[in-house]
Formats: C-alpha cells, sequence, structure tokens
C-alpha cells in the first residue's frame, strides 16, 4: 500500500550567514487517493514552503537538501526539470491564494483554459474550446459557453477562484494541492469553492491537500490533519482524533487560539504568546519550547528535537508518554 503522494524527509534551505538556513525540516506527509488531508499552522510555519519545494517551485536561492517527494512511486525531485514541469501540469493541480496571479488579464478566460490543455494534449483548437465550456461546467460557472469568452475582470473573485480550478483539474490530476485557496474570498463566498472541491475530490477520486489555517474548514473538509510549527510537523492523526484529543502542546494552543466555524460569535480566544521563531534563530530543541506551557529543562525540551512518534496519531513532543492516556 502506498500513498498517492508522499513526502518524506523533506528539507528545504536557503543560504545564509552561518550556513544554510532550513525552512522546513524532515517533513513527512502522506495523501492518499480520494482523501484530503488538511495542513494546518500560523503564519509562516513552512506550509507554502513545503509544497512549493515538492513540485520545484521553490524560488532561488532556496532548494532542497534532502527528502523525497513522490508521487505514484516516482520521486518528483529526482526528475529533470522538463519532466517535473510536465507532472506539475498533468498529474498535480495547485490552486494558490490569490486568483489574480493565476490569470492573465489580456486573455479570455476560454483561451487560458484551452492553453492548459493543449500544452499537454494533442487537442484541436475546436476540442480544446468544448473541453473548456465542459470545465467551466463542471466548477458551476453559470453559462458556461458565454463566460468562455470573457475577459478575468468580468469575474467575481470566487468565479475567478473556480476558473483557477477548473485549469488545475483539467487534466485529471492525481493530486490537487489548494494553497489557503479561499483565503482571499468573501465569507460567503469561501463556503462555496471549498465545497465545490469536495465535490470534485470525491468525484474524480484524487488526492487532496487543503492547506488552510481555518481550522474549521479542517473539520468539514478533511480526512486527516498534520499540524506545522517553524518548519516541521509537530502533530499528524485523523481529523477527529487531533480535534478529540490534541496531543502537541502547540496544537492545543493553535485550537484555543483560532476561531471555529461552529463557535458562537465572540467567544473568548486565547493567543499563543510570544511568536513563531525566524528560521535563522530557531532555539536548540523543540522549536515551540519558548512558548510552551509545559517545556521543561529536565525534559530535554531545550536541548533535543523531538521525533514524531505515537502514529497513526503521532506528535513531536519530549513530554508526550507523562500526559498520556488522557488521549
Ligand atoms: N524564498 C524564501 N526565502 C527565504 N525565506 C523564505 C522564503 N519563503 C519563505 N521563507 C520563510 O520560510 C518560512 C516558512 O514560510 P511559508 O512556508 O511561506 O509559511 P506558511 O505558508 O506556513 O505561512 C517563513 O519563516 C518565511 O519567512
Ligand atoms: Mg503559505
Amino acid at each position: 500500500m502506498s500513498a498517492a503522494f508522499a513526502l518524506r524527509g523533506l528539507t528545504a534551505a536557503v543560504p545564509g550567514d552561518k550556513g544554510p538556513v532550513r525552512l522546513v525540516e524532515d517533513v513527512s506527509l502522506e495523501v492518499d487517493a480520494g482523501e484530503t488531508l488538511a495542513v494546518v499552522g500560523e503564519s509562516g510555519s513552512g506550509k507554502t514552503v513545503t509544497f512549493t519545494s515538492a513540485l520545484g517551485l521553490l524560488p532561488r536561492p532556496g532548494r532542497v537538501i534532502a527528502g523525497e517527494a513522490m508521487l505514484d512511486g516516482v520521486d518528483l525531485l529526482k526528475l529533470p526539470a522538463e519532466d517535473l514541469r510536465c507532472m506539475r501540469g498533468a498529474r498535480i493541480g495547485m490552486v494558490f491564494q490569490d486568483p489574480l496571479t493565476g490569470l492573465n488579464p489580456v486573455f479570455r478566460i476560454g483561451d487560458q483554459i484551452a492553453e492548459v490543455l493543449r500544452a499537454h494534449q494533442p487537442v484541436s483548437r475546436r476540442a480544446a474550446r468544448d473541453r473548456a465550456v465542459e470545465l467551466l461546467r463542471r466548477v458551476q460557472i453559470p453559462d458556461p459557453a458565454r463566460r468562455i469568452d470573457d475577459y478575468p475582470h468580468q469575474f467575481s473573485g470566487g468565479m475567478r477562484q473556480r476558473v483557477l480550478i477548473a485549469m488545475a483539474i483539467a487534466l485529471g490530476p492525481r493530486v490537487l494541492i489548494a494553497d489557503e485557496p479561499t483565503t482571499a474570498l468573501d465569507v460567503t463566498v469561501q463556503a462555496q469553492v471549498l465545497d465545490l472541491l469536495g465535490d470534485l475530490r470525491r468525484a474524480d477520486g484524487m488526492a487532496m491537500v487543503l492547506i488552510t489555517h481555518d481550522l474549521g474548514v479542517v473539520a468539514r473538509q478533511a480526512d486527516r490533519v498534520a499540524v506545522m510549527y517553524a518548519g516541521r510537523v509537530v502533530e499528524t492523526g485523523t481529523v477527529e482524533q487531533v480535534f478529540r484529543a490534541p496531543r502537541h502542546p502547540y496544537t492545543v494552543a493553535l485550537f484555543r487560539s483560532m476561531p471555529d466555524l461552529d463557535a458562537p460569535a465572540g467567544s473568548m480566544l486565547a493567543p499563543i504568546a510570544g511568536s513563531p521563531p525566524d528560521p535563522a534563530r530557531r532555539p536548540a530543541g523543540c522549536a515551540f519550547a519558548p512558548r510552551c506551557l509545559v517545556a521543561d529543562d529536565l525534559m530535554a525540551c531545550r536541548s533535543e528535537t523531538p521525533r514524531l512518534r505515537g502514529a497513526p496519531h503521532a506528535a513531536a513532543c519530549h513530554r508526550l508518554d507523562e500526559r498520556e492516556p488522557t488521549a
């Protein structure tokens, strides 16, 4: 049994004054066909860098210094640049936060979708256009045969994100990576776009990675969750395991700090004191120790990096065993 998409020990760095600065370190994650893995964590925790690194999209001078990114048994990081570019369009779909950056303002929507198809497959102009209309229909854009000749500025933010989703699924990818796909949208539109992603994932049996900082979204959409802090995965498990009994003190703090879709308006939030470390100045030991309420010098919290253990509900905390078996 192997996952549709799996990262193993992924480590990416940028050059620094005192050698490489690791932006993400030893990240291992996997997602099966038809499953949604949510990746959560404060801003700056390494969510975006993890996936841009895995797909060969980390801007220079950043580079992957260790690890694998396996898609159906092929390590993307070992592919020649041209093959990887091809994989990215065809086998891996990507949807990013800002629906404007992904579209070219001077070309019609239909031509941009057709371009994605024609870049990977020998299809006639006519056939590409028909497929583009069909794709717009799949992402629930009303009157697609007419809208296909519109320009991006004639679409609302939510509709533009739907167009980008259509482009991402155009070639039937095995994996869809959505990086905060609704952050730039109105609250009312967010749920619709997320529902659409969920429907497409189920219909096509895609593996989906959903990067989000909205725990309500995780609860509603995901099967499993990975919590990142300071460039590392600090907890993974099923959504039920992690929500019912979070095992890492950071996850516990994160739950207290974040608004939940189901929480009554005005419920108390407790921001996590302090801020995440700069990647160049990560403390020795557990990177969360300076903000952790249970960090203990006797437990190596400030001297050794804790390993993820306890799978299938794993956490990287030196004090894990003491706090069990509360879960
Ligand atoms: N190209 C880059 N060069 C140097 N540092 C970067 C680069 N991209 C991101 N970082 C740093 O890497 C860390 C992780 O960033 P990122 O993955 O964007 O976080 P997230 O997506 O979880 O908000 C942050 O400290 C960020 O400042
Ligand atoms: Mg990000």
